[in-house]
């Protein structure tokens, strides 16, 4: 994949949002609806990601949005509408995993509910698919047209230090093994030189548990050039 010329503020973690949601739809389709601890598992797992998605609409919506928003008045309406719009289907889906979880409901009724949800799922994954590649093309072609680097990368330090350390660490397992080589030595270069070291080496855990041993070996070398040591 070609890297953007220039900086972007929502490459990486769309490829994380992207990494998510095919994993969910591999794990919702291979989910057994009449099994409450599988069902239980999958509604974990949709919950922690759902709170990143969330967190991520607010971050734009406070950063990138509302910048956007004062040089070029309404050209954060539709994207807006898209988050609200999003969340919206994503509570849905969560109260379709509850009531899977309803002791009473029978086996034929779980199977077919399951269905339903798998459905929903993919329903979620392609509204999110359509809302990024916008996001990419549209909103953030607008945004190099009215910052400079110099800017865009003023908006992505205060983007990531609104992060909090848990909610970028469960971020990790969905970004690293969706990025490139390059991109994850100059993410973790960048995490290497300005959080603390007990942070890192928690991000480095993550990196060595969700990529192929290969490319972890590899990530690791890149990072070991110099002193440092984690
Ligand atoms: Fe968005």
């Amino acid at each position: 994949m070609t890297q953007p010329a220039r900086p972007s503020l929502v490459v990486t973690p769309h490829k994380g949002i992207r990494h998510a949601f095919s994993q969910l739809s591999l794990i919702a389709g291979n989910t057994d609806y009449n099994n409450k601890y599988e069902v239980a598992e999958l509604k974990e797992q949709l919950e922690e990601f759902g709170e990143l998605l969330e967190e991520h609409a607010h971050l734009e919506n406070e950063f990138i949005l509302k910048a956007l928003e004062a040089k070029v008045p309404g050209s954060s309406d539709h994207d807006e509408q898209d988050h609200l719009d999003l969340e919206a289907q994503q509570t849905e889906l969560l109260a379709k995993l509850e009531e899977l979880l309803d002791p009473t409901i029978s086996p034929a009724e779980a199977n077919q509910k399951g269905y339903g949800f798998y459905q929903d799922l993919s329903k979620l994954h392609t509204a999110h698919l359509e809302h990024m590649l916008e996001e990419e093309q549209v909103t953030q072609a607008l945004t190099w047209q009215h910052f400079t680097d110099e800017e865009i990368m003023g908006l992505h330090v205060q983007i990531i230090q609104h992060i909090p350390p848990a909610k970028m660490l469960a971020w990790m397992k969905y970004i690293l093994p969706a990025l490139n080589h390059g991109e994850r030595v100059g993410l973790l270069k960048g995490m290497q030189a300005g959080a603390p070291a007990a942070f890192f080496e928690q991000v480095m855990s993550i990196a060595e548990m969700v990529l192929p041993s290969l490319a972890f070996k590899k990530l690791e070398n890149n990072l070991m050039v110099g002193a440092f040591q984690y």
